[in-house]
């Protein structure tokens, strides 16, 4: 007996592969091509987290600047905007706009429809092309692109994890700015990258769900003062 619906697919721009959302009896999902579940919404302690521990010490959370890549559910997106003010501009990059589509429908139930968040502007697109464009103009840069610090969806994001991506982000920030990286397994290649870079970071092993069973990492960011 089948347990699910498909309700969308889309492909990848820059990569041969597509994303395929489902509905579950309680819940939905999203695959990619070959079967890899990318994200559900049960599961999302450490999306939340990703968005909400870098925002904690904001100077000013009242007018913060804030850049998300990827959209995916909204998690990420909804926890920035429940510790942010009025006043601040949250702007997510997604790079597939089916899925900035399936988060306007019933799927935006589940982070509580942060796209309709008067703060909120989404940039469809490469969070790659915002990174590299502005300069000293971020407060927070929460990324989560792919399961981890390497292209998978696709090859072209490894740039993103790369020395230079890394620098890229670093001058998007501002001097006091934070960067969080998402991914599901630690990797000491992309902390030594991290370090490399002059950054000082914290690594952080956060529940996928709840306070037990799987967990996830996540990197906090900052210049060296
Ligand atoms: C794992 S999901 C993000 C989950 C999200 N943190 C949440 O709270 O649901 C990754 C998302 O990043 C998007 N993406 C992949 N590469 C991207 C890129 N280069 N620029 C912007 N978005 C990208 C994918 O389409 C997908 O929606």
């Amino acid at each position: 007996m089948r347990h699910w619906t498909q309700l969308g697919e889309a492909s990848v721009p820059g990569s041969d592969k597509s994303i395929y959302l489902f509905q579950g009896k309680d819940d939905f999902f999203i695959k990619l091509s070959g079967g890899l579940e990318l994200m559900n919404t049960r599961k999302h302690g450490s999306e939340d987290a990703l968005g909400a521990l870098p925002c904690q010490n904001l100077e000013n959370p009242e007018s913060a600047c804030v850049l998300i890549g990827g959209l995916g559910m909204g998690f990420t997106l909804a926890a920035v905007l429940d510790a942010v003010g009025p006043g601040a501009q949250v702007t997510v990059a997604e790079l597939i706009p089916e899925v900035v589509g399936w988060n306007h429908g019933p799927l935006g139930e589940c982070s509580g429809r942060p796209l309709d968040d008067s703060r909120t502007q989404v940039h469809i697109g490469d969070v790659a092309d915002l990174l590299r464009e502005k300069q000293a103009f971020y407060d927070v840069i929460a990324l989560d692109i792919d399961n981890g610090p390497e292209g998978l969806t696709k090859s072209n994001n490894s740039w993103i994890y790369s020395e230079q991506g890394i620098s890229a982000t670093v001058d998007a920030l501002k001097p006091v700015g934070i960067v969080s990286y998402w991914s599901a397994e630690a990797d000491q290649k992309f902390n030594g990258r991290l370090k490399r870079c002059g950054l000082k970071i914290e690594e952080v092993s956060v529940y996928a769900h709840g306070n037990k069973g799987a967990r996830h990492t996540i990197w906090l960011a900052t210049k060296q003062s």
